[in-house]
């Protein structure tokens, strides 16, 4: 039985159903569930957490009554929206249910959900639940995303390619090519998700995972933007570091590989838990990494290549040229890999758990962003905080080839890995007595132990 928490005080938390959600979510719930609270996680059918890894927490299972075809669809923004449909009713009697087996005298003081799946707004408003929202990104893509509707009643998106080099006015480092537009689905079913998920409704604050040091001017601005409080606490990784929630195995046996490899002469490759790469962008990825001649550990996901299951079209030519130097994984324990002494750099799409695991790290990126916020954090990764490389149209060998020869040998992958080291440093001055994140997770603390 789980112990009472602060005051018989119990959060509920309500994670988007994809693993760059569910990892922060899940760390948050560790972090509060250390200052005392009781912690209920209620996550939808779809890409559900094991909770045997969590016996600390309640798990409740929200039926989304998404069919087995809907599941497979790679639209994800229309599994978003419909999840946000069909999950409201069933999340209010699955919570009603969930009440009736709390513990006497535990209450319900919050919902905590992710902006993504905003019908835990509606839900908590009708049961006249405080709730708070989670962005699993950065601020800098939630300052941006609403101008995209504006945008688009201009004529600028879909952007044309005139217009790819060009500042977007008011956002710079931005340029149009870097606005955080989704390759799944409709244009207009996303700008209609973007409508719902930056309405926080009746919600008492926004969390985000972020730092300050990193973000001051977006942080700024959302501030200025929303009238409620805003609680950059991040980087969740650093704050729960046992919290871990993959939704794939992890194969440990790349870290026994790195053993063997000397002082920062890896470079990681891995374009995240969404992404997907054609045949010929697998090839040119390969031969650019064999071309390079420098040590590498390859993250291909299952399902990721198009056209096949794994790496089984891929050329026997390269796996001969590299299977010295090169292991190829199906899913590695990421935070490990990159705290590994061996690696030197990631090669990365982007995506903000990515980001903030390399920059506390201290590892220099090359950027190849796919979507989304991976553009905005791209951007910034290579302009603002200069730590990371951009790896600019189609992939080809050659440019793969200089790319990481740059970063891993010379002077300005070096300078790019002194200022990463740097900004390590000021996230670790943020988490510690007195820096912004720790203030601001005491506020937050103070909040909800107030509701
Ligand atoms: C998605 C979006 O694509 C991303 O842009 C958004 O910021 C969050 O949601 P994803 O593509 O999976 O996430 O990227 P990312 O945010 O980097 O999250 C991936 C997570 O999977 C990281 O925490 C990473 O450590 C983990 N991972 C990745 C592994 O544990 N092993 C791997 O082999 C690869």
């Amino acid at each position: 039985m789980e112990n009472q928490g602060r005051n018989g005080k119990r959060l509920v938390l309500v994670p988007g159903p994809f693993q760059g959600h569910l990892t922060p979510m899940l760390q948050l719930a560790t972090v509060l569930k250390s200052k005392g609270f009781s912690i209920t996680i209620a996550h939808t059918q779809f890409n559900s957490p094991d909770s045997s890894a969590h016996p600390d927490f309640t798990f409740l299972c929200i039926p989304d009554g998404l069919s087995e075809e809907e599941v497979r669809n790679p639209d994800l923004i229309g599994i978003v929206l419909r999840l946000n449909v069909n999950c409201e009713s069933s999340f209010r009697e699955c919570l009603n249910q969930g009440t009736n087996h709390m513990e006497s005298g535990d209450k319900i003081c919050c919902i905590i959900y992710d902006a993504i799946v905003y019908f835990s707004e509606a839900v908590a408003r009708d049961l006249k639940i405080p709730s708070i929202a989670l962005h699993t990104s950065n601020a800098a893509t939630t300052i941006v995303r609403p101008i995209l509707l504006q945008l688009k009643a201009q004529g600028h998106i879909p952007v044309p390619d005139s217009m790819l080099q060009v500042p977007v006015p008011l956002h710079q480092p931005l340029r149009f090519k870097d606005l955080p537009l989704s390759n799944f689905g409709s244009l207009d079913y996303f700008l209609e998700g973007i409508v719902l998920m930056y309405n926080i409704g009746s919600s008492s604050a926004i969390i985000f995972n972020t730092i300050h040091c990193l973000e001051e001017p977006p942080l700024a601005q959302l501030h200025q933007r929303y009238q409620v409080p805003i609680f950059p606490i991040g980087p969740l990784h650093k704050l729960a570091p046992t919290s871990d929630v993959s939704l794939l195995q992890e194969d440990t046996g790349c870290i026994t590989w790195l053993d063997k490899q000397t002082h920062n002469s890896v470079i990681y490759v891995s374009l995240g838990s969404i992404a997907h790469l054609n045949q010929d962008q697998l090839s040119e990825m390969a031969w650019g990494l064999a071309n390079s001649k420098e040590p590498f550990l390859w993250v291909i996901r299952p399902g990721s290549i198009l056209g096949s299951e794994w790496i089984d079209s891929m050329d026997e030519g390269f796996k001969e040229c590299v299977k010295d130097r090169g292991c190829i994984v199906k899913w590695a324990p990421q935070k490990k890999v990159l705290a590994h002494d061996a690696v030197g750099g990631f090669w990365s799409h982007c995506g903000w758990n990515s980001t903030l695991e390399s920059i506390c790290e201290g590892v220099p990126m090359i950027c190849q962003p796919c979507f989304g916020d991976q553009k905005v954090n791209a951007r910034y990764l290579t302009h603002e905080w200069k730590v990371g490389l951009e790896l600019e149209g189609e992939i080809e060998r050659g440019t793969v080839e200089r790319a990481v020869r740059t970063l891993m040998k010379e002077k300005e992958g070096e300078e790019m890995r002194q200022r990463v080291l740097d900004l390590k440093h000021k996230v670790e001055v943020s988490i510690g007595d007195g820096g912004y994140s720790s203030h601001y997770l005491s506020e937050l603390v103070e909040l909800l132990t107030s509701l």
